[in-house]
This record gives C-alpha cells, structure tokens and sequence, in this order.
C-alpha cells in the first residue's frame, strides 16, 4: 500500500508558518478577488480564498461582478486595484464568460501582482528558470513532493494534460528539478505506454477513472490533480483509480485531501512572496 501524500495536514502547518511571517511585516498581504458570475465552483474557491487570508493574517478583498459584464469594466478595475499599494496579488477568478478575453484580462494584471504566475512576462521568468513565484497548483506538487523527500532528479516525470494552469507549468517545474519531462494528451496515441515509464507521474485531464493500475510503474509516485464531482453521489474523484493505483505505487494523494488544500496553501505563499518583494524585503 502506497504512502499518502496528505495535502491537508501540510497546507494547515503552510498556512501557520504564513500568519507567523506575515506577523513580523511592517503592514499586512493583501490580495484583491474578481470574481465574475454565479458558477458554483468558483464561488466555492473564492469563498475559500478569503477563509484563508483570514487564518494568515492577510487582507483580502472580494470583487462579484455579474455575468453580464463587459470586458472594459474588467479592465478598468485591474487597472484601479494595480494601483492600490494595499494589494500585493491580483487574481481573477476563472473561467471568465465567453464575452470576455481570458487573456486580454490576464495581461491587464500588473505583472509584479500576478499572484497566479499567468501574465505571458511571469510565464516567460518560469520557461527561462527565474521566476519567483510559480502558478499555485505545480507550486503546492512541488512543496508536496519536498516534504516527502521526493527528488524529481534523473527520474521520468510523465504528465497528463498540457493546460497553461497546471499541466505546462508543472512539466516546467519539473525540468527545473531535473526530471526528464513527458508531455501526454488527448493526441498521445498509447498514454498507457507513456504513464507506466514514470517515476512521477502527474495527471491533471479530468477525466475519471483515466489511470488504472495497470498503467502505472511499481514503486511510481502518483499525483491526481482532478477534482471530478460525481453526478451520481455528489462525491470529488480524481483522474485515477486509487484502489488499483494505490497498491502499485510507492506514494500518492488523496482526492480530495492531496493537491487540492496545496494549491490554496501556495496562492497564501505567493502572496506573501509578493508583499515581501513591495516591501523591499526580497
Ligand atoms: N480557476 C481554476 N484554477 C484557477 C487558478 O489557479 N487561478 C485562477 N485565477 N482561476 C482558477
């Protein structure tokens, strides 16, 4: 049976060395949150955001703005909160409605408050290996990995999905750590093949049930990024199949209970780093 990479724990010990650094700053973090429609999802996340910012000590502000938005308004609050000083992060909420440019209103984010990492200048730091923060689902798979003493070093590190927010940038982080990095997609023609060569293997497709146990290495580390809502039961899986998975492999996360409270935990991290860099502390 395969150790459990436990999210939850460590992003609660994440979140308590936060407040304690955040205590010791001359003012606190700060993050602003637009948050456009009703999607019940995303109001889920937001609403964890600021239960976060809370327990860190940190400010934060929550912007709702109805569907029917346009995306001049969008962008004429990016532009306001890029200049409140009490902001360090930026974030928008997405996916944004079809009417609006996803990407006109990332590169409307001040990149020095681009707490997500997905302004094309952050997104060039992280391809070219000198970025300060990373986007905060491979971030909180890399503390994961660190505090279980998992070194992607010389490894075949395989990842599932190619997305801007988890997929390519995990691949990154993963390079930087030395892995041999493969790229699987829906255009992978025998994703078997590829999955049962890694010593990492990071699945982020959300599809269930994607990752049988016979697709994966003994001995692998497998990270399920998927947070799948049953239609049936009402319950979140992953993309593997962790009955079948767990047994092979040497280390695995939970869903839910594994990536998903480390993404939350590296969104407070980030903004942190951010305020420390306003603050000339960095
Ligand atoms: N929607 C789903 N994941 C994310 C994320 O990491 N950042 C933002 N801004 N929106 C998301």
């Amino acid at each position: 049976m395969a150790t459990i990479l436990d999210g939850k724990v460590l992003a609660a010990s994440i979140r308590l060395k936060l407040r304690e650094e955040a205590a010791l700053l001359p003012r606190r973090p700060g993050i602003a949150v637009i948050l456009v429609g009703d999607d019940p999802a995303s109001q889920l996340y937001v609403k964890n955001k600021a239960k976060d910012c809370e327990e860190c000590g940190f400010l934060s502000r929550r912007i709702d703005l109805p569907d029917t938005v346009s995306e001049e308004e969008i962008l004429g609050i990016l532009n306001k909160l890029n200049a409140e000083t009490i902001y360090d992060g930026v974030l928008v909420q997405l996916p944004l409605p079809a009417h609006i440019s996803e990407k006109r209103v990332i590169e409307a984010i001040a990149p020095e408050k681009d707490v997500d990492a997905f302004h094309p200048l952050n997104v060039g730091r992280m391809v070219r290996g000198d970025s300060v923060i990373w986007p905060c689902t491979p971030a909180g798979i890399g503390a994961l990995l660190d505090a279980y003493d998992i070194s992607a070093d010389g490894k075949v590190c395989v990842m599932v999905g190619r997305s801007n927010i988890v997929g390519k940038p995990m691949g990154l982080l993963l390079l930087r750590r030395h892995g041999t990095v493969i790229y699987c997609h829906r255009h992978t023609p025998d994703l078997a093949a590829m999955t049962r060569q890694a010593d990492i293997l990071v699945v982020a497709a959300g599809q269930p049930r994607l990752i049988s146990g016979s697709m994966v290495k003994p001995g692998a580390t497998v990270i399920d990024v998927a947070m799948n809502r049953d239609a049936e039961t009402g319950r979140f899986t992953g993309d593997v199949c962790f009955d079948e998975v767990s047994e092979k492999a040497a280390f695995i996360t939970p869903v839910p209970g594994g990536v998903g409270p480390m993404t939350r935990a590296m969104l407070m991290q980030n903004v942190l780093t951010l305020a420390k860099l306003h603050m000339g502390l960095l």
